[in-house]
């Protein structure tokens, strides 16, 4: 499948060098076509990689990934063109922090969330929160212990979330669905868990697990 990134940080380059080892062509974009990040980042992982501008990557990608600064990320879909995104399944994997006091926090909660801006700012696509309650260096492969984590996921559209619960599995994760994507109020406060407590215990190897029976 064709793979948008929009987003050369640690994300972006996690996730899409997640879906280039499964077999995918990813295209990475930024604000500019020649973006150092996105260039190595292609230059790296291989033939079926390549850079581009927002715009770009988000016409390249069948399916697409939202991997911005959450801040930036109404700039950047404007500059990826809600248009071209009509239809398509997005992943929405970022969080809306807000940095200005030191230590991030949550810029938007309780009666709105950073996913329902996006799925706002985007009518006609199909946006799935998924890929915000964990750091990126576990997002692919995650190895722990207590055996395959799962990934809280949320949006509007049951077949994308179908779909993207598949892709998860490819990437090694359980699916943990908390229905419309007025659920991201839940998962973004769960970033800010995840955050936590890798401040106060000094880790970052830690992952949410549901347990059933
Ligand atoms: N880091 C993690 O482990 C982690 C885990 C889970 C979720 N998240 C969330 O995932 C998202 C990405 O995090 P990250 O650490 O990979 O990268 P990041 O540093 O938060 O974001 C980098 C991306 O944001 C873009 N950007 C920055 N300012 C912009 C602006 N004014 N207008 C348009 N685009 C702008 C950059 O564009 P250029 O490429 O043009 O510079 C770049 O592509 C964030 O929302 C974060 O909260 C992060």
């Amino acid at each position: 499948m064709r793979i948008g990134i929009l987003g050369t940080g640690d994300v972006g380059q996690a996730l899409g060098r997640g879906f280039i080892v499964l077999g995918h062509e990813v295209k990475m974009g930024s604000r500019s076509a020649g973006n150092d990040k996105a260039v190595g980042w292609a230059k790296e992982a291989g033939g079926k990689a390549s850079a581009g501008t927002f715009a770009e990557a988000a016409s390249h990608g069948e399916l697409v990934v939202l991997a911005t600064l959450g801040s930036a990320n109404e700039s950047a879909l404007k500059a990826a063109g809600p248009q071209t995104l009509r239809g398509k399944v997005v992943i929405d994997a970022t969080n809306p922090l807000d940095f200005s006091g030191g230590a991030p926090q949550l810029a938007v909660g309780h009666t709105d969330s950073g996913g329902e801006r996006v799925q706002r700012l985007l009518p006609g696509a199909r946006v799935v929160k998924a890929f915000n309650t964990v750091g990126n260096a576990h997002m692919f492969r995650p190895r722990f212990p207590g055996g395959p984590p799962d990934m809280f996921i949320c949006g509007n559209d049951d077949d994308a979330k179908k779909q993207v619960a598949a892709i998860l599995s490819d990437f090694g994760w359980g699916t943990a669905d908390l229905g419309p994507i007025e659920s991201s109020r839940y998962l973004e406060p769960m970033c800010m868990a995840w955050v936590v407590y890798g401040a106060r215990a000094g880790t970052w190897n830690h992952a949410f697990k549901l347990l059933r029976k």
